[in-house]
């Protein structure tokens, strides 16, 4: 009986949550859905109200998530129109007519984000700015992030954590490599933003941010008890502590010093943005989403397509310890640019972005009627800028399922690289991360592959709504003597 009370119950409160998200979504689209469809797009709408999201989603769950895009390739065209997430979407698979889109202005189009993860940024947020803030904020921490300065401390950081973890790595039990990686990469991109060193507050910033993006994919209702709620109390307890930190750089001066060390100093010091301590504190919690499983599922990648290419991976061993005997000749350390020398270890990480799609694609919504190639994108509409599908093509790359990162040594690609290679996006938004993901991705790599040996267990590759390993990737592993 009391069983059965509250499977009603539940199945009333599930039911009215569910009617309540489609009526926000309703309610959000109504006005765009009313709108003339493009006339020279091809595509369907799908179910009324969903689309073609399931359809989408679906897809994404199983091996070959490029199902849902090649079929409608192949009926409409590389442009097409749908419906997605809510949104009358217009897909772009064309690299030409991306590239056209990513170089747009916000006069244009402006970035688009489910509800509740714009909910959890905050409105100052690099995520969320557009115009001549975005462009002073973007210039400020991509050329930081590109500074030898915090190459340097960023080398020196992750190859003490890097080498502190596989310490502890045993020969008898496997070793998660997605876990590790991610372990790793958190307190890399913490030092670097907030200049937090390993300890009790990292411990806990690392609790609260596990929680807070939980909600990033949550239904957008901020009432007590929602995933949505606890992710925004999350971010509360992480705003104190970077508070904290901003306010103890200012007692201590960092505020008008020369030398910035990490993000928040870089924002702190700059006089003519004049931003203020919440506005920082808010965007090194937000800095920290693309941020944070991007370098490890780029890490955790690499290990599995070297698992499954023999031939790659003595290469890449080959190569890593050549600069590693030379280095010990010399007496000298490794240094970043030691690091990023190495030219097939370049292409296995770029061949690894090509296949991995970590960010499979970005969505703009239109702010005016725009005209791109012969196709209207009415005002109102959202484009999925689909970048998986042009990493997959095979009028672009040959035999596109099949990991080779020896193509990128043909130096016809380069010409190409920037229209049909876009893992890290392009234009103004492009990730200001890139060269720290590389370098963390290179440093991983070469201790990985000059120290052990190892055996990977099977694992797959999930691709929705994130990209990750389904099993965490387990190996064993045996040091190198
Ligand atoms: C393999 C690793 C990474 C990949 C594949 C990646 C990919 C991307 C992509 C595709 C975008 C463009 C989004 C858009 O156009 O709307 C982006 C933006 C961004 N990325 Fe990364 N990223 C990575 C690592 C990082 C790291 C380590 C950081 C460091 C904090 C970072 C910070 C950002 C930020 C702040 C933006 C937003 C830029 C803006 O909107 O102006 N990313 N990233």
């Amino acid at each position: 009986m009391e069983f059965i009370f509250y499977s009603t119950t539940l199945t009333i409160i599930l039911s009215t949550v569910v009617l309540l998200f489609f009526t926000i979504f309703f309610i959000n689209n109504r006005q765009s859905l009313r709108r003339s469809l493009p006339p020279n797009l091809l595509g369907s709408m799908g179910w009324p109200i969903i689309g073609e999201t399931l359809d989408f989603i679906s897809c994404g769950y199983t091996d070959h998530p490029q199902t849902f895009m090649e079929k409608r390739r192949l009926l409409y065209g590389k442009v097409f129109k749908s419906h997605l997430f809510g949104s009358p979407t217009i897909v772009s698979t064309d690299a030409k007519v991306s590239r056209i889109i990513l170089q747009s202005d916000a006069n244009s189009f402006v970035p688009s984000y489910p509800k509740s993860l714009t909910e959890l940024m905050g409105e100052a947020s690099i995520l969320r700015i557009n115009g001549s803030f975005h462009r002073k904020i973007h210039g400020l921490i991509g050329s930081f992030f590109k500074s030898p300065y915090l190459k340097a401390c960023v080398t020196s950081n992750m190859r003490k954590l890097l080498l502190r973890s596989m310490a502890a790595w045993n020969e008898d039990r496997p070793i998660y490599i997605q876990d590790e990686t991610k372990h790793i990469a958190f307190q890399v991109l913490a030092k670097a933003l907030i200049g937090l060193d390993p300890g009790e507050e990292m411990d806990l910033l690392m609790v609260q941010f596990q929680e807070f993006i939980a909600g990033l994919m949550s239904l957008p209702i901020n009432l007590p008890g929602t995933q949505l709620h606890k992710s925004l109390q999350a971010k509360k307890k992480m705003i104190k502590l970077v508070l904290r930190i901003i306010r103890d750089k200012r007692i201590d001066g960092v505020a008008c010093s020369q030398h910035s060390k990490d993000v928040t100093d870089v924002l702190l010091n700059d006089q003519s943005a004049k931003l203020t301590d919440e506005l920082i504190s808010d965007n090194m919690i937000d800095l920290m989403i693309p941020g944070e499983d991007s370098v490890p599922i780029l890490m955790t990648l690499a290990v599995k397509y070297l698992s499954d290419c023999p031939k790659a991976l003595h290469q890449l061993k080959e190569e890593n310890l050549k600069l590693k005997r030379r280095k010990e000749e010399l007496g000298d350390p490794l240094c970043w640019d030691d690091y990023l020398s190495l030219p097939f270890t370049q292409s296995v990480i770029k061949e690894t972005l090509r296949m991995g799609n970590i960010i499979m694609g970005v969505i703009r919504k239109a702010m005016k009627d725009v005209e791109i190639n012969g196709y209207l994108i009415p005002k109102g509409w959202c484009v999925l800028t689909h970048f998986r599908s042009v990493h997959l093509d095979d009028n672009y790359y040959e035999s596109p399922l099949h990991f080779n990162p020896w193509r990128w040594q043909d130096k016809d690609m380069n010409s190409f690289n920037n229209i049909g290679f876009t893992p890290f996006g392009g234009g103004l938004r492009l990730c200001p991360g890139l060269d720290l993901a590389r370098l963390e991705a290179s440093i991983f790599l070469h201790h990985f592959v000059t120290e052990f040996r190892w055996v990977a267990e099977k694992d797959t590759i999930i691709n929705f709504p994130t990209v990750r390993m389904k099993n965490r990737m387990p190996i064993w592993v045996k040091k190198e003597h």
